[in-house]
């Protein structure tokens, strides 16, 4: 018998639609030692739920695998991202706090980025499980607990600091299993007119985009306003204002309250809803449809890397992501293709890529090597990217990208 895969937020039958084939953990760098060993791989597969409206992972790598304490993603390695943060940091201060007293909670807080700025204006806590994050912001000088966020913690902290005025999480939501727990986490430790922020990168964008490399083990859930206006409603919570973001390449933002909250829905919300029907998110279909661009979008990245190597030229890949190793696991882009990929995260220098096993290694050596084309793994960071190597397009090196199709930029 084969077991029909279930939705994880209503147990209802889930509609496989996307195949990106057996894939290692994305940011499982290998060293030359770990070359020898079998490499962990599951099945990337993708479904969508017509009850939940949610997409979301089919197989799914157990979080204690992946939060651990050697977590390899420092959200404070981009300069883009700080100013986000800060400008977020000061939007939520002047709106929404309104007890000196009453506790901020960051779901996610990584090491500190956003939690240092929200610490100036209120007491504030970080829930943060990989150790080795959580371990850079308390060397900030920053609350943090280390531990995942569940109902039992947020019992735990209501009980001990008060109802928090505001929770918030980015790029956290989608990293967390089970989205009914969390939900029931923040009407624990939600104040009465507490307001709760997210942000995650946007379905509607991956879809448009075709940023299917945002697709691997540690993004759970893929998620647009109707699925998560659904989720909030069965547990008592609205959605009351949404606003897009240009980070990660492209993003939502959410804010929510309790449902009976004095706070008024605004327009925006509906507006989106509408948006995201008109863009079918709400039928199987729309996702048969993308898998198939997704199929035509892989052929046609290929073909590209292939005939640059076949007529001689030299290919790196720039920026060691998890995008990357979803990309070139499911394109079959290796060492035959790539000469190197080049990265600025010391920690994966020296490293190989999961999977594809083609070495990393540092920014200096790409500057020094001038390979004739550089394939950007990091295609959000894109303009960062461009704007930094200038050395190399003034020398006659070209960008390759494969989103929204792959081209020579
Ligand atoms: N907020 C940061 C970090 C995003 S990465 C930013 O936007 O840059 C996601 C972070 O969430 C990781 O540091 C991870 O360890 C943490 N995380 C994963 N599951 C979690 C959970 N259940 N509760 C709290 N944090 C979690
Ligand atoms: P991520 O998307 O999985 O976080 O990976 C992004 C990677 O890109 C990270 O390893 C750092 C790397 N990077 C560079 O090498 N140079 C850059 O300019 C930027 C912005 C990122």
């Amino acid at each position: 018998m084969i077991n029909m895969p279930v939705c994880r937020i209503s147990g209802q039958p889930l509609h496989a639609f996307l195949d990106l084939g057996m894939m290692p953990v994305a940011n499982a760098f290998l060293t030359k030692a770990q070359l020898a060993e079998p490499e962990f791989k599951f099945p990337l597969r993708v479904g969508f739920c017509e009850t939940s409206l949610m997409v979301q992972l089919i197989e799914t790598v157990d979080p204690a695998q992946l939060f651990h304490a050697n977590y390899a993603y420092f959200s404070s390695i981009s300069r883009v991202m700080e100013q986000h943060f800060a400008q977020l940091a000061d939007a939520v201060a002047a709106e929404f706090l309104y007890d000196k007293r009453l506790p901020v909670v960051e779901i996610g807080s990584n090491d500190g980025i956003l939690l240092a700025k929200l610490a100036a204006h209120a007491p504030a806590v970080g829930i943060e499980p990989s150790g080795n994050v959580a371990a850079a912001a308390r060397a900030r000088g920053l609350d943090v607990i280390s531990e995942f966020f569940e109902p039992g913690l947020a019992a735990r902290l209501r009980a001990e600091r008060g109802a928090a005025q505001l929770v918030v999480g980015a790029n956290v939501l989608c990293h967390i299993p089970d989205l009914n727990a969390l939900a029931r986490s923040l009407d624990v430790l939600l104040d009465a007119e507490g307001v709760f922020i997210f942000e995650d990168p946007y379905l509607l964008e991956i879809i448009t985009q075709l940023g299917y490399d945002q697709i691997y083990d540690e993004h759970y859930f893929y998620f647009s306003v109707l699925s998560l206006s659904r989720l909030f409603a069965a547990h008592g919570l609205r959605i009351f204002r949404v606003q897009a973001l240009p980070v990660h390449g492209g993003s939502m933002r959410v804010y929510g309250c309790r449902a009976g909250a004095q706070r008024a829905t605004e327009p925006g919300v509906e507006t989106q809803l509408a948006l995201e029907r008109q863009h079918g998110l709400h039928l199987l279909q729309t996702y048969v449809d993308f898998a198939e661009r997704v199929r035509q979008s892989r052929a046609a990245l290929f073909t590209l890397l292939y005939n640059l190597k076949q007529s001689g030229r030299r290919i790196a890949g720039y920026a060691a992501s998890s995008k990357g190793t979803v990309v070139l696991n499911y394109c079959g882009i290796g060492p035959q293709l790539l000469d190197y990929i080049c990265d600025n995260t010391p920690g994966k220098q020296g490293l190989y890529a999961p999977g594809t096993h083609i070495p990393v290694l540092p920014i200096e050596h790409f500057a020094a090597d001038r390979p004739d084309y550089a394939f950007v793994l990091a295609w959000n960071h894109m303009r960062e990217i461009i704007a930094k190597e200038q050395a190399f397009t003034q020398a006659g090196g070209r960008f390759i990208t494969h989103i929204p199709n792959a081209a020579i930029v």
